[in-house]
């Protein structure tokens, strides 16, 4: 087992009606003006916006708006949330929506006590300073940053998407009321779900050994969302379903199922750059299409790995050849996630041959050289494995 260290600070507040706390919450802590930071439509449509207003008023903990964060959120509004918090002398971000919102937040909270610009953090990987604390009630179980350290932000003007990890950025608290859930579109309940199984293979895979504890865990996290994700589709009100992938989905990516081992995320950085091309591209969409890919390419540095995991999330049987096992549990995967609704190849998102090279560079830039851990993978390895996915 790796040396590690892990802190998962955040409170959760779960089940129904609970973001009818947020302002009581806030007003424990002292808050006094919140930035109450949202995205485009969903929420105001949905009264959410409204309740959590009314919750603040009733606290008596007051707050500015700055809404309109769309997916794959970008840096020009994190620098307008900055701008505000300093003007208006804000002491708690109350974050309403998803990972792009959620994410977009943790900049504003990065940037709010820094004097140059808030990219910074993203472009050189600075260490976070005095930060704003976060609060959030997420509207979609997907990324993970609820309870994460980690927020991915895109530049247009660069044409970059770059993630930015430190345990200062970690929410404080989490209102997660599954009933918000029933909203989603199926395609961003699907893409969902298949970010939060993403999280467990970019932690099942690398190069340390078994580690029991942790490997149990997260195959465990891999069975549930398999089994949930088709219920939350079927049947997008079933309370106890959306429940359950909503709480698997904070304990995919707050760190528990990765402690001792190395992680991979090689396929999260090759997913970054397509949503940086194009940031249409759902986030979760890209993955179903290159962890696929990605495991084709890189399968044969450890089969029994990829046959151990084909037995214990998709009960496939042996072959006696760990080398079919592992193609026949890479098989198991596509058709996972093509189950769900989610794309098979880069032609389904529009994506070309010759945009490959325009995300080399990028790629390059964001992964400073070789990167992933299960196997090493160089500019050209990862030139294959978009070929590979298109
Ligand atoms: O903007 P609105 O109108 O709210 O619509 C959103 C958006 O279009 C909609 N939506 C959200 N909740 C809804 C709803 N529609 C109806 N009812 C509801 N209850 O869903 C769409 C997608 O929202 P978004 O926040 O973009 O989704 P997600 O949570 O998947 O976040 C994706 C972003 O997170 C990053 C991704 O790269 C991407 O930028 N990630 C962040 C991570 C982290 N911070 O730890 C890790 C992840 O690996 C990931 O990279
Ligand atoms: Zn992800």
């Amino acid at each position: 087992m790796d040396n590690f260290e892990f802190v998962s600070p955040t409170r959760f507040i779960f089940g129904r009606g609970v973001e009818n706390q947020a302002g009581v919450k806030l007003a424990e802590r002292g808050a006094k003006k919140a930035l109450l930071h949202y995205g485009g439509k969903s929420a105001i449509r949905s009264g959410l916006i409204d309740r959590v207003k009314a919750s603040l008023d009733a606290a008596g903990v007051g707050y500015v708006e700055l809404g309109g964060v769309r997916p794959n959120p970008e840096i020009g509004l994190v620098r307008e949330g900055v701008a505000l918090c300093k003007q208006q002398g804000v002491d708690w971000i109350l974050a309403v929506g998803g990972g792009s919102v959620i994410d977009s937040a943790k900049g504003i909270a990065l940037g709010a006590f820094y004097d140059g610009d808030v990219w910074d953090f993203f472009a050189e990987g600075k260490p976070a300073g005095e930060v704003l604390p976060i609060a959030c009630v997420l509207t979609i179980p997907a990324a993970g940053s609820e309870a994460s350290m980690n927020t991915v932000v895109s530049n247009d003007e660069l044409q970059r998407k770059a993630g930015y990890g430190s345990d200062a950025i970690r929410p404080e608290l989490a209102f997660m009321n599954p009933e918000i859930t029933f909203t989603l579109p199926a395609y961003q309940t699907a893409a969902g779900a298949t970010d939060m199984f993403a999280h467990l293979l970019e932690r099942f895979f690398d190069e340390t050994p078994a580690v029991p504890v942790t490997d149990n865990l997260n195959l465990s996290l891999m069975r549930t969302v398999r089994a949930e994700a088709p219920r939350v589709l079927a049947e997008p009100e079933n309370y106890d379903a959306r429940a359950n992938i909503m709480w698997a989905g904070m304990l995919c990516h707050q760190g528990y199922a990765g402690c001792g081992r190395h992680e991979d995320w090689a396929t999260h950085g090759l997913e970054h750059e397509l949503s940086a091309l194009n940031p249409a591209i759902t986030h979760g969409a890209g993955l179903a299409v290159m962890f696929p890919a990605w495991m084709t390419y890189v399968h044969k540095e450890n089969p029994e790995r990829f046959a151990f995991y084909g037995r214990e999330v998709f009960g496939l049987a042996p072959t006696g050849d760990a080398d079919d096992d592992a193609l026949n549990a890479i098989d198991a995967t596509r058709s996972f996630f093509a189950s769900l609704g989610m794309p098979t190849t880069l032609a389904e998102l529009d994506v070309r041959e010759d945009d490959i090279e325009k995300m080399i560079p990028t790629l390059q830039e964001n992964q400073g050289g070789e990167f992933g851990s299960f196997k090493r993978l160089t500019m050209d390895d990862a030139r294959a494995i978009y070929r590979l996915a298109l």
